[in-house]
């Protein structure tokens, strides 16, 4: 496959991933489809909007006809499919939204693969990025998700993951589209938008604002470097197994507190403050609506058939972070005031 299409590569994690992509393989076209929402940001892909193997389209997923005339002028061989509302809060404020992007489009990118790869399946694959959170809640204690875990979405966000996952699998089964689907627990790392509990709370330490804690901070996260995620991705994407389903963590479970605490140590250090001085910004709120308790994922699989492991440790991904963002104030800004939203005028000249 030559040509491969990244839907949200604007974001977070798909910044990330269009970074790997396009260093690590330069015959490769990536075609970066993004419709910059609040959570698209092309500063995050400054340093590869240049090279020759990569091209930026704004579009929408859920235009059908525009996803055919993009897999069509770019010839599109590979999907690798990230595009999606992400905040759990603001699925809460607006669940019609998440159902429009995460399940109407995706199906649309479905139907464009389909129809532009028309049963010549060999070389071709639709690979679908997920979140753990369709499994549900675990209890406290040992158990994990594992690939075989029973959906029970909770939230209207995982409800739509979900979905958008039977979706894709419903094309390999129905209609034979090779597909693959990853299932990640909690990424932390440089470029996530400042309303995810790290950025925020790291921005938040640094200007002594309130740390909002929902509930009593019980809540079990997993938590995954996020450049650890991506080259899970990337392994998957070539030697992962059609049709199959693979569940990436760091078997890196923290409870809210406990990490908020941590971070809260790192920064007042790395800010030259005594550690824990900042503790006094801790503050108990009410908690999300359904939010769920716990989050572990198994990710043997992944290490016993492809040999992928965490590169890090949690110390070195979580000092590393907080470095990157009080090193990035500007960019920070620029998120907060909304400023990046010029960049793509800028940079294409366009509106
Ligand atoms: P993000 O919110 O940072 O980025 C989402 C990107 O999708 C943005 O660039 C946005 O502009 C784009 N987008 C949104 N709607 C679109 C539409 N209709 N058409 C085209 N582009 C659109 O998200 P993220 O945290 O990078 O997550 C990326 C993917 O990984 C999502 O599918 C998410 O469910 C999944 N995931 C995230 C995590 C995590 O911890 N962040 C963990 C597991 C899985
Ligand atoms: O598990 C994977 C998921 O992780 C991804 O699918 C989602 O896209 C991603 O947003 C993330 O979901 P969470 O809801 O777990 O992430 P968030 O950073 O919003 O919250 C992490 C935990 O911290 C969660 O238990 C809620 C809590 N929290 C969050 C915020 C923003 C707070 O206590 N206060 C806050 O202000």
């Amino acid at each position: 496959m030559k040509n491969i299409l990244i839907t949200g590569g604007a974001g977070f994690i798909g910044s990330h991933l269009v970074r790997l992509m396009v260093n690590k393989y330069p015959t490769y076209r990536i075609v970066n489809v993004d419709k910059l929402t609040y959570a698209g940001n092309l500063a995050n892909l400054k340093d590869v909007e240049k090279m020759s193997n990569y091209v930026f389209e704004k579009a929408d997923i859920c235009d059908f006809s525009l996803m055919q005339a993009i897999f069509d002028r770019y010839k599109i061989e590979g999907v690798i499919h990230l595009a999606a509302e992400s905040h759990v809060d603001r699925s809460i404020q607006d669940p019609f939204a998440f159902a429009q992007t995460n399940v109407m489009g995706t199906l649309s990118l479905l139907q464009a693969a389909k129809q532009a790869w028309n049963g010549q399946w060999e070389d071709r694959l639709f690979y679908h990025v997920s979140t753990d959170e369709v499994y549900g809640a675990l209890k406290p204690g040992k158990e994990l998700f594992t690939e075989t875990t029973k959906y029970d979405p909770h939230s209207p966000y995982s409800a739509s993951k979900a979905s958008s996952d039977h979706f894709v699998r419903a094309y390999h089964d129905t209609y034979g589209l090779p597909i693959k689907v990853s299932n990640c627990s909690n990424n932390y790392g440089s470029y996530q938008f400042p309303e995810k509990l790290i950025p925020l709370f790291i921005n938040n330490i640094r200007h002594n604002k309130p740390l909002p804690v929902y509930g009593k901070g019980d809540n079990v996260r997993d938590w995954l470097f996020v450049e650890d995620h991506v080259r899970a991705i990337d392994l998957i994407f070539h030697r992962g197994k059609i049709g199959d389903t693979y569940n990436i963590g760091g078997f890196n479970e923290w409870r809210n507190i406990d990490l908020i605490k941590v971070l809260v140590k790192i920064t007042d250090r790395l800010l030259g403050r005594p550690e824990g001085s900042s503790d006094h910004l801790i503050t108990f709120v009410a908690d999300r609506a359904g939010h769920d308790l716990r989050y572990a994922i198994d990710s043997n699989k992944l290490k016993q058939e492809l040999g992928w492991e965490p590169s890090l440790s949690f110390e070195e991904g979580i000092e590393k972070t907080v470095k990157w963002y009080l090193e990035h104030q500007e960019w920070l800004d620029n998120v907060t005031s909304g400023d990046y939203q010029k960049y793509y005028e800028q940079m294409y000249n366009k509106k």
